[in-house]
């Protein structure tokens, strides 16, 4: 993929180490999270039943969905007890003080 393809999404002050933030960019909902000056970004909507990965909580690389507690990786988007379900996931960068998603 191109470099063209990053769109700055947020400045990094804005996304602390150990949490997530929820950004629209190019038309989508995107939740991005950082580990350390890592950065991920996967769809906001759970394959359960649909509730907002948004409001639930991160830790490490995980995400738990606040409704019924499924968990996801952050950083490959694969719900951690089935290979069968698993989120849209978009690559991010931190860069000059942004930090970059990638939408396609
Ligand atoms: S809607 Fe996410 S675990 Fe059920």
């Amino acid at each position: 993929m191109s470099e063209d393809n990053f769109v700055p999404a947020l400045d990094e002050a804005e996304l602390k180490d150990g949490s997530m933030k929820l950004v629209h960019v190019a038309g989508k909902d995107i939740l991005l999270t950082r580990v350390g000056n890592q950065v991920f970004g996967v769809s906001n909507i759970c394959p359960c039943k649909g509730c907002l990965l948004s409001k639930g909580k991160i830790a490490g690389y995980i995400v738990t969905c606040p409704c019924h507690g499924w968990e996801f990786d952050v950083r490959t988007g694969q719900y951690l007890k089935t290979k069968e379900k698993r989120l849209m996931t978009y690559r991010g960068e931190i860069k000059d003080g942004k930090v970059y998603v990638e939408v396609f």
